[in-house]
């Protein structure tokens, strides 16, 4: 299957916090990616704003660092990378200040789209905005990328909304979840919506529950600081877990349009029922296999922020009403996996005698990695013996169904930024999103911080604490095992 290469229109990308790790990591990288598979007009420049004092060779050897790291290489081709290269440029900036904003407006062009991508911490999104407009740089048709986290709360998400307010409108801001630019997320949306298979059966009547794991085999080593003042709640449920169950649970949408899409994930945040301390189980990572725990990593011995969290979520409307939703992420786990697992109900009538071999089917949606589906359904078990029952699955790679294409999904972000340049909101959380999600979080977050609960301890390499199984046994359900 041949990918069809659709270029943007030419743009002038100014990444604010350009020689910062995000930059280097992924959109450098991914903007290459996208240039070497004709996606970006040569035309368009990309230029990188950070406080560091370089010129624009400085940033070009930055940035050819980065493409030689991150990108593969079947994929780094030095005539590309060069012709990219001459692309960047580099403009030293204070964005409490004056300097370097002349500089900035003489770089960007009339007539081409216009994107600032705040790769900053939020304390400086203000001072941003603020300088874009004093200086002329902005207009009405520029962008803003901003990152995750989007505040640690209601009230200071609320903030960072009215401040962006203040010199941008709704539809010139985009904020990036970066799990909704996976592809295999998006798939979540297709398989849903361009199949009249599931729909139909894809209510509380027929689902008995939904697993949502998001297990990492990676510590917070290198990021504690910023970590434990976050922990797998905010880092992870408020937004990646919740774009997920939103995925799953939503009512589709009258088209695929951003509002369209955005208003129906709403409806479902505001659905959530607050979650009861007794259907949470945090946990803190012990050390093993030569690493140390997450106290050392977070260098606060008493620390009572978790890495791992798993929770029971209930969803009170007419389509999810009685199907609970079971949520778990964690950090230093056996296994990297993510995956979507939807629980079918029994038959509600028989007519085989063999009840041993009876399992439920199980629709089960791998994101990453070796994205795929598999169903599991039942067959007669092959062979003399009556009609006894197995149950077999229905396994599809995306790579092995869809050959080279399928095995070539490009990374979150080269998506979400080609997105941005067209100017299409749907991968991008809303303002009302972002807050209808902090409402939901706050109260749990305050309950365990006012009664001082206190994570318990798990294994490195194990899937979590013991207390989490509980969670599913007192329901007679069971965890999927955590396994790549
Ligand atoms: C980030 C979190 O947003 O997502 C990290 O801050 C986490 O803690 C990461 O590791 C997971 O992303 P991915 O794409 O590796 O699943």
């Amino acid at each position: 299957m041949v990918s069809r290469v659709i270029p943007v229109d030419v743009f002038d990308l100014v990444v604010f916090g350009g020689t910062g790790d995000l930059a280097q990591r992924k959109i450098i990288p991914g903007l290459y990616r996208r240039y070497w598979g004709g996606h970006i007009p040569p035309e368009s420049c990309i230029i990188g704003a950070a406080r560091s004092d370089l010129d624009d060779a400085g940033y070009r050897a930055l940035a050819r660092e980065a493409i030689i790291e991150y990108v593969a290489e079947d994929k780094r081709d030095p005539e590309i990378i060069e012709a990219f290269l001459a692309r960047l440029s580099y403009v030293a900036i204070d964005a409490k200040g004056t300097g370097g904003w002349d500089k900035l407006k003489a770089r960007v062009r009339k007539g081409t789209v216009r994107a600032f991508y705040f790769s900053v911490a939020p304390s400086l999104f203000g001072d941003l905005a603020e300088r874009l407009h004093l200086h002329g740089i902005a207009n009405p048709e520029s962008r803003i990328v901003v990152e995750k986290p989007f505040g640690r709360d209601l009230e200071s998400a609320k903030a960072l909304n009215a401040v962006l307010a203040q010199h941008f409108t709704e539809a010139q801001i985009y904020r990036i979840d970066h799990y909704l630019g996976k592809e295999t997320v998006q798939n979540l949306m297709a398989v849903r919506f361009a199949n009249i298979l599931f729909e139909p059966l894809w209510k509380s009547e027929y689902v008995d529950h939904v697993q949502i794991t998001v297990a990492e085999t990676v510590s917070v080593d290198g990021r504690g600081s910023y970590y434990d003042r976050a922990g797998a709640m905010r880092d992870m449920v408020q937004n990646h877990m919740m774009q997920l169950l939103c995925l799953i649970a939503m009512e589709p949408p009258y088209h695929f349009d951003p509002d369209a899409v955005r208003d129906e994930k709403l409806k479902v945040i505001r659905a959530l029922d607050p979650v009861s301390p007794d259907d949470i189980v945090r946990g803190q990572y012990l050390a093993g296999n030569g690493q140390g725990s997450y106290l050392e990593h977070c260098e606060d011995p008493a620390s009572k922020t978790e890495s791992y969290i798993a929770l029971k979520v209930n969803i009170s409307n007419w389509r999810w009403k009685g199907t609970p939703f079971y949520l778990r992420t964690g950090k230093r786990l056996r296994a990297r996996t993510s995956e979507i697992a939807i629980t079918f109900r029994e038959p509600p009538h028989s007519i085989f005698d063999d009840a041993e071999g009876w399992r439920e089917n199980v629709l089960v949606i791998r994101l990453q990695p070796n994205e795929g589906m598999n169903l599991k359904v039942m067959i007669k078990e092959p062979g003399p013996g009556g009609m006894r029952l197995t149950q077999v699955p229905l396994d599809m790679s995306f790579a092995e169904a869809l050959g080279e294409s399928g095995a070539d999904i490009p990374d979150a972000y080269e998506r979400l930024i080609m997105d941005v340049i067209r100017g299409n909101q749907t991968l991008f959380m809303r303002g009302d999103e972002v807050e209808a999600a902090w409402s939901w979080t706050d109260p749990i977050i305050e309950g365990w911080e006012e009664r001082g609960d206190k994570p318990m301890p798990y294994d490195a390499g194990s899937s979590g604490p013991e207390d989490a199984l509980m969670l599913m046994h007192r329901d007679g359900r069971r965890w999927r095992e955590i396994r790549e």
